[in-house]
């Protein structure tokens, strides 16, 4: 891993990789692990968490978001995510949002396999035109008026 996708990457593929081997998925049988570096340079990995009560289940990215902001991390300048099977596993609709929230439109999110990378987005490509904190800070006030 190192030598084609250098040293930080090939850390957040093996945190990633590591949490996977962790998931707790007995109802899909699917994988997941997520991991972020944030601002300060530190990872953060967390897994999916399934629940009897399906509904309840939380995805990979969630856990390792989780862990970042337990963490006192409050930005995420790379995403890594990884799962089994020949599809790629890009983040739902859900998680996309999730992760910007704390991220830039640039910020990189890579798609991995059991063997390494795939294939890399930015946030701005995997959820265009976005509502996020912006929104909220230019909101319209009625004391505006
Ligand atoms: N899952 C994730 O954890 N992250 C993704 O990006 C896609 C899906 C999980 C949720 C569920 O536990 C399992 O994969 C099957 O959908």
């Amino acid at each position: 891993m190192t030598d084609t996708i250098g040293a930080d990457l090939a850390a957040l593929f093996e945190a990633a990789a590591a949490a996977k081997s962790l998931a707790y998925a007995p109802y899909s049988n699917f994988p997941v692990g997520a991991a972020v570096r944030d601002e300060h340079g530190r990872l953060h990995a967390g897994c999916n968490v399934e629940n009897a009560a399906y509904p309840v289940g939380t995805c990979a990215e969630a856990g390792a978001i989780a862990a970042m902001i337990a963490a006192g991390g409050r930005a995420i300048t790379t995403i890594l995510i990884t799962g089994n099977g020949p599809i790629l596993v890009t983040p739902c609709g859900a998680c996309r949002q999730r992760i910007r929230e704390f991220a830039e439109p640039e910020t990189p999110i890579h798609i991995a396999g059991p063997e390494g990378i795939r294939r890399s987005f930015t946030l701005e490509a995997l959820l265009p035109e976005s509502f996020g904190p912006d929104n909220l800070k230019l909101r319209y006030s009625h004391s505006d008026a």
